[in-house]
């Protein structure tokens, strides 16, 4: 099926049920594991959380599928792309750090899918005891046509930057664009196939699954509305392939294993454990319509909470073209130390507290308690200019990747990409003192 007819199924976290088209009657009716399933499926459950977690938790999916998953020779090591969840390769560093734009490999050196163009840049925490984060940047040029990925340590918030994904999935498939995103939750299995130079960022989880932030005193709508995330629904192929490849990121490291099906065989499901996708466009933006600035958590995209009340695990942050209104104060974000880790990338656009420098398909991190804030130029103008809404970030979307983890950076991250821009503290260096102890 042509990838801009797809159909998805909308809303977040619903349950959900699907059967392709080609085979009605392909979902049991009434019971989940018949003796014998309609069209001779196998019966499959795929559980993303603990049999035994509270409803409002509880999540699996039941799969109709041609073989099931079983069916593949043993898995063996394989070394793909610079992925790791080893921290301690290098002694931590607490500055301000920015990295210019990411290099994609060209097709003229070397072929390279989305999962050899895997990179982590920097994480904190174990897949072994489920507790941490990774963040990744991938850079590809190649489509993983006969392979494709599922993690057992936890879940893939992908941000593209540049490039269209077409992503098939054992739930069927989607395409996901730079402005969308999209969620694929542990032990999904996925191929991501490309048109040519393509990368963005990830964000990996350990922990629970993402979820919509509580609105508090914000009221049932706004921010991400729930309607607007974006399930597929059941696409099978019914194709033998020798040596399809199966690539497995099991506690940090990749392992392969191969068959000779399809795994996208799944012609019917249900349930509420689901890959899914979002426009970032239809972000409904909250501000101060007054004085002052709201924090940053009010432009939450999904959030993985902590077992800590109202500290995540990690945030998605979007700072989307909006009106700023706020009279008599400094609009650009404010100077500030704190107790999370911020990692900020972009994926189109200036970003408003720094023009120079912070590029799209770049970054920039700012560590636990590290001091960050606009630059020398963004502080003199901001103070001075004339006060009437405007309306800032236009054709821009940045974004920010929040934890309450202390995150280590990789050898990739910190070397080898050879991206981090070694002079990225200049830009505060020309912040003059203004203070008149005469003048208040
Ligand atoms: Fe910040």
């Amino acid at each position: 099926m042509a990838h801009h007819k797809l159909k998805y199924l909308s809303g977040f976290g619903n349950e959900f049920a699907s059967e392709d088209l080609r085979c009605p009657g392909s979902l049991p009716i009434g019971q989940n594991n018949p003796q014998k399933c309609p069209y001779n499926l196998y019966c499959e459950q795929l559980s993303g959380s603990a049999f035994t977690a509270p409803r409002t938790g509880n999540k699996r999916s039941w799969l109709y599928r041609i073989h099931p998953s079983v069916l593949h020779l043993p898995f063996e090591r394989t070394q793909l792309g610079n992925v790791t969840s080893d921290w301690d390769q290098n002694d931590p560093n607490p500055n301000q750090l920015r990295w210019l734009p990411f290099e994609i490999p060209s097709k003229k050196s070397a072929n390279v899918n989305f999962v050899e163009g895997l990179n982590t840049i920097c994480g904190a925490g174990d897949p072994k005891t489920r507790n941490g984060i990774s963040i990744h940047i991938y850079a590809c040029n190649t489509s993983m046509e006969t392979c494709c990925m599922y993690n057992s340590d936890g879940h893939f918030l992908i941000v593209p930057q540049q490039g269209t994904l077409y992503i098939s999935t054992e739930f069927g498939k989607m395409v996901v664009e730079p402005l969308e995103i999209c969620v694929l939750q542990q032990g999904m299995r996925f191929s991501i196939n490309v048109d040519g130079e393509t990368r963005g960022y990830v964000l990996e989880v350990y922990n629970t699954h993402f979820e919509l932030p509580n609105l508090g005193p914000i009221g049932a709508n706004g921010l991400a509305n729930p309607r607007d995330f974006l399930t597929p629904v059941a696409h099978y192929d019914d194709i033998e392939i020798h040596n399809f490849e199966i690539i497995n990121k099991y506690q940090g490291k990749f392992f392969k294993a191969l068959q000779n099906h399809s795994p996208f065989d799944v012609v019917a499901w249900h349930g509420n454990y689901t890959p899914y996708k979002y426009n970032l466009t239809k972000f409904v933006t909250i501000n101060s319509v007054s004085i002052d600035h709201c924090d940053p958590s009010i432009f939450t995209v999904l959030t993985c909470p902590s077992l800590n009340p109202g500290v995540a695990i990690a945030d998605f942050v979007i700072f989307p073209p909006r009106w700023s209104v706020q009279e008599n104060t400094f609009r650009p974000p404010y100077y500030h130390r704190n107790c999370m880790s911020e990692f900020m990338g972009l994926i189109i656009g200036a970003y408003e507290a720094k023009e120079q420098g912070f590029l799209p398909g770049g970054a920039s991190l700012h560590s636990m308690m590290t001091p960050h804030g606009p630059d020398a130029d963004c502080f003199e103008k901001a103070s001075q200019s004339n006060l009437q809404p405007g309306k800032i970030a236009e054709g821009t979307m940045a974004f920010m990747f929040e934890s309450s983890f202390s995150l280590g950076l990789t050898t990739w991250g910190e070397n080898t990409c050879c991206k981090l821009d070694k002079e990225y503290y200049l830009c505060w260096q020309g912040l003059k003192k203004h203070f008149n102890g005469n003048i208040a």
